[in-house]
């Protein structure tokens, strides 16, 4: 075992402030990764802050982060897909059994036993995982992601987590070309989705509720914005859409956005507020449309998704901070105030 630098939250209430933890040593199958930047998702502030208490209580302290790129400085034994200097990525998962129906479906994120990158049993050390807002990590050689060298690596950490859960779904509902496509929430997730809605060659339509993203909107990719507390704009779009992907991460009415779906339409919810949705039974019923969920995406499709954005030169748009200013970026991103992700250069952590 060895101590790292990390930002962790000791309670609900708590800033995030500097701390140690403890690392295991690499095992023959592990990969250990100096970590050079990390995204923040507001899952991070979700959990930092217990909002999904009665879902995935928070055990405290915390330390968040599961946007995680970096460089290799050792690896196992049995390790074969990766060497020493190599440019990698970890996202929400850091383990699972590997053998249930989710797993050989290549859906890990769906197995019974996944482990995720924090807050969750881990089953090397005890206590509960430690996330990428720290020195460096160890994780199994079958989680760790090769990223494309091409890619800024500041704006490659979000792929790990807004990259792919806003990519799965897409492919999961068959967005390209000749589809009339919504993405609703223009934070971390929404501009991710902006921008592979467009590359799969879709009709993509914005909606803010922030009049000021606008022209970034249409630099992103849409070829429509539409500002959703307008009753008009929105009705001009009524039963027109194939797919909507709503990435709102608060309360909102979802029936506002079922109503612009076509014959068969479907809406997909990836964003996790932590209050129920009232869904109305006539929007749903009248064109048969469907409103599923989506979470993150499998390992396999999570190395697609990179290997396509290194093809596309596709990557996040962050603003990039040093870790003595993550409460603040959480602040920000309370309102609204993120283009269109934070990414923490984790080099900042060693003056701590
Ligand atoms: N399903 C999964 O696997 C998964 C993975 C990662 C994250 N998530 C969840 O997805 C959500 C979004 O995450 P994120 O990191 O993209 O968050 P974010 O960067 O904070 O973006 C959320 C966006 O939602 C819109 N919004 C915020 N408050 C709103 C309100 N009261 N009414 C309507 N719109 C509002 C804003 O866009 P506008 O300014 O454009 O309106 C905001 O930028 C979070 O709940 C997160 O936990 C889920
Ligand atoms: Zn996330
Ligand atoms: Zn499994």
């Amino acid at each position: 075992m060895y101590n790292v630098k990390a930002y962790s939250a000791a309670s609900a209430t708590s800033r995030l402030a500097s701390t140690k933890i403890v690392r295991r040593d690499p095992t023959e199958t592990d990969v250990q990764i100096e970590i050079l930047f990390c995204g923040i998702c507001h899952s991070d502030l979700h959990q930092v802050r217990n909002q999904w208490s009665d879902f995935m209580p928070t055990v405290y302290p915390c330390v968040p982060g599961h946007e995680i790129v970096g460089r290799v400085i050792k690896t196992g034994s049995a390790v074969s897909k990766f060497k020493l200097g190599d440019l990698v990525g970890v996202g929400c998962l850091v383990d699972s059994d590997g053998d249930c129906p989710a797993c050989k479906a290549g859906l890990e994120q769906f197995c019974p036993n996944a482990t995720f990158t924090y807050n969750l049993l881990d089953k090397h050390l005890g206590g509960v995982t430690y996330g990428g807002y720290s020195e460096s990590i160890v994780v199994d050689q079958r989680f760790v992601l090769r990223v494309p060298a091409n890619l800024d690596l500041a704006g490659a950490a979000p792929l790990l987590c807004a990259g792919i859960t806003t990519y799965s779904p897409m492919r999961h509902w068959g967005v390209t070309k000749g589809k009339k496509v919504g993405v609703v929430g223009l934070g971390g997730l929404g501009h991710m989705g902006v921008k592979f809605a467009h590359a799969l060659g879709a009709h993509t339509v914005v909606f803010t509720t922030s009049s000021n993203k606008k022209e970034d909107a249409l630099r992103l990719g849409a070829d429509e914005v539409v500002l959703s507390r307008d009753a008009n704009e929105m009705q001009k779009h009524a039963g027109s859409f194939d797919f909507i992907l709503d990435a709102v991460a608060a309360e909102h009415d979802i029936n506002a956005y079922i109503n612009l779906l076509g014959i068969d339409g479907n809406i997909t919810l990836v964003g996790a507020p932590d209050k129920p949705l009232g869904v109305s039974a006539f929007g749903l019923i009248m064109r048969r449309r469907s409103f599923s969920g989506s979470c993150i995406g499998g390992i396999a499709e999570t190395q697609e998704m990179l290997d396509f954005c290194g093809e596309h030169n596709i990557t996040s748009d962050v603003e990039v901070i040093p870790i003595q200013k993550v409460n603040d970026a959480y602040e920000r991103m309370v309102k609204s105030d993120v283009k269109y992700r934070f990414s923490i250069d984790m080099a900042s952590l060693k003056s701590e």
